[in-house]
């Protein structure tokens, strides 16, 4: 498959300074199911605002489609579906109409619109309240709404910006359904932007990890995993500004560590046999005047993948914990 999407050392500074993109470079492929996983301010709405031409880069170049974002954006709009990270929904006007009224900005055709129109509504599992006003809609529907918008001129190409941040679990679960079968059974370009890992370890075959604008990693979940090499072992110390070189040079001496890192909690420390280690870990702490308050094993997860390169955690906007009920309790 060749490239749909290609990005060349761009960089975004906004008028009051701010360098929200700091010279990336990645690429994307037709069919691909492409994440830019994230902590908020990292940059990500910036780069998908440059790349569905919405918002002028400041250098670099980027071709979508084999389309110049500058001088070609008229043919790229043709092609592609976003979803924004604000909800674009018209709260006075239905869902059906919503849609419509989209589909009009496309300049579809009346007939095929109207059977698309359908289709979306019941992909979307929005028919039974398509023609309730989208105020009265609660934010999962509206999400959902949203991506059904993007959806009406079936693009080869959806830029997704966090599309389930703020949704309670049923909902996220359920999108997460239609994008995969929108890239399996249609083979729709998917380009989606998340602060979830588990979203992105789901989803996505190919990620770019993003930190202050930069491109921190790039590669599908299970190599970005496999390069954290080995399994993690969290150490938190009571006093870690102080243990903190003490105890890395003790723990660096022993068999299978890979790599120590500084962590939140204070150190994070990759070996292949981290469960043996542990014990002997905990032994050597415990024969100085170090005292642990934690130690936690893991399988290394995105979130280690995170850690690894950029020394934190990737901290998540929560989840909703309730799913908002709408029209007598349906879903
Ligand atoms: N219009 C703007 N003017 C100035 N700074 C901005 C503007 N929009 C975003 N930023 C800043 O640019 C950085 C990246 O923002 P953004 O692309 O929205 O990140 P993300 O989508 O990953 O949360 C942040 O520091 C943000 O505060
Ligand atoms: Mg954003």
């Amino acid at each position: 498959m060749s490239d749909i999407i290609t990005v060349k050392n761009l960089v975004e500074i906004y008028s009051d300074g701010t360098k929200a993109v700091d010279d990336i470079s990645f690429s994307v492929k037709e069919q691909e199911f492409f994440g830019f996983l994230g902590p908020n301010g990292a940059g990500k709405s910036t780069t998908i605002k440059i790349l569905t031409t919405l918002l002028r880069k400041t250098s670099g170049s980027v071709t979508v489609a084999g389309h110049d974002i500058f001088s070609d954006a008229a043919e790229i709009r043709k092609i592609i579906g976003v979803q924004s990270q604000e909800t674009t929904v018209d709260g006075d006007l239905t869902g059906r109409e919503n849609i419509i009224l989209q589909g009009h900005f496309q300049q579809m055709e009346s007939s095929k619109l109207k059977k698309r129109v359908n289709e979306l509504l019941q992909l979307v599992g929005l028919e039974s309240a398509a023609d309730k006003r989208a105020r009265n809609y609660s934010g999962g529907m509206k999400k959902r709404l949203d991506l059904a918008t993007a959806l009406v001129h079936e693009p080869k190409l959806l830029f997704l910006d966090e599309p389930t941040t703020g949704l309670d679990p049923q909902s996220r679960t359920a999108i997460w359904g239609y994008l995969q079968k929108l890239n399996k059974e249609e083979g729709t370009t998917i380009f989606l932007t998340t602060q979830y890992l588990e979203e992105a370890d789901k989803l996505c075959k190919r990620l770019a990890i993003i930190d202050f604008g930069k491109i921190v990693a790039n590669g599908s979940p299970a190599e970005l995993k496999r390069q954290v090499g080995a399994d993690s072992i969290r150490i938190g110390l009571e006093n870690c500004e102080r243990d903190r070189d003490k105890a890395k040079s003790i723990i660096k001496t022993m068999t299978g560590v890979a790599e120590i890192v500084d962590s939140e909690e204070c150190i994070n420390v990759y070996a292949q046999n981290a469960s043996s280690l542990i014990a002997d870990i905990v032994r050597a702490l415990d024969s100085t005047d170090i005292r642990l308050t934690s130690v936690t094993f893991s399988q290394p997860s995105l979130d280690d993948v995170f850690v690894k390169h950029t020394g934190r955690r990737i901290r998540a906007e929560e989840l909703v914990k309730a799913p908002s009920a709408m029209f007598g309790g349906r879903r």
